[in-house]
């Protein structure tokens, strides 16, 4: 089905097809760095990842990203529903990246940031060995595609709702001069009028209340007015 998609329109109706075959609804973004034009050889090569991949990305962002969730609980110590419970209204969106091969790579980035919602899904692209880096011990550590494995990018809200035990990844994208590289994100955060509090359990005596409550929405318009500088966004809720 996937390798019939002959026109951006073509490719359209079939991903459409895919995510309301599966009951799905989420928000869809395509964010490219190429210039107009290319944006149907974008479209396959996603389809491609899509129908390559052991999880298709619609039931990563759905079936998975409540187990993550589950887990996240668990190892804060929490019961396993506690952080569910902070993410009521949930909102989930998926954003496809694609980034053409570039003569002069350092020139070509997705800037430094940590995401602002909960958490990310990754599915990298296996074919491009250095893509995703992310900031470990001060330094950009590349973070190599395994076959089948996704990334989880913890994200500001868990980082908030933990009161500091979670910290929010700061990363960013790298382009080579020789292959097209895609990825697909799943981004799992609150409902933007969501009141984002961090919960009562995660604070104690040698751990006080560090972060302010916020309304996510209010802290979406901050994340994207800071124009992805780094780790800069959460800064402005700590007390
Ligand atoms: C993002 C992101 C990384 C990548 O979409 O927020 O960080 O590897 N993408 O494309
Ligand atoms: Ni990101």
């Amino acid at each position: 089905m996937y390798g019939k998609c002959s026109s951006l329109p073509d490719a359209w109706s079939v991903f459409h097809d895919l995510v309301h075959k599966n009951a799905f609804s989420c928000n869809i973004m395509i964010s490219t760095l190429c210039a107009n034009g290319q944006s149907a050889q974008a479209i396959h090569l996603f389809l491609a990842l899509a129908s390559d991949s052991v999880v298709r990305p619609t039931h990563v962002s759905f079936v998975a990203a409540k187990r993550v969730l589950g887990l996240f609980s668990e190892s804060l110590g929490l019961e396993s529903g506690a952080l569910e419970e902070a993410f009521e209204g949930e909102r989930h969106a998926m954003r496809m990246n694609y980034y053409p091969p570039c003569p002069e790579p350092e020139l070509t980035i997705l800037d430094a940031h940590a995401d602002p919602n909960g958490f990310t899904i990754l599915q990298q692209d296996t074919r491009v060995k250095d893509g995703l880096q992310i900031v470990h011990c001060g330094a950009w550590v590349p973070i190599k595609p395994l076959p089948g494995a996704f990334v989880v990018n913890i994200g500001d809200q868990l980082q908030v709702l933990s009161n500091d035990a979670y910290k929010s990844v700061e990363h960013r994208a790298v382009v080579n001069s020789e292959r097209t590289r895609v990825s697909i994100a799943s981004f799992y955060g609150p409902a933007e009028d969501s009141h984002i509090a961090l919960l009562a359990q995660m604070v104690a005596d040698e751990a006080p209340a560090c972060f302010k409550d916020s309304v996510y929405g209010n802290y979406l318009q901050l994340f994207y007015a800071s124009k992805l500088d780094g780790k800069a966004a959460i800064e402005t809720v700590r007390y």
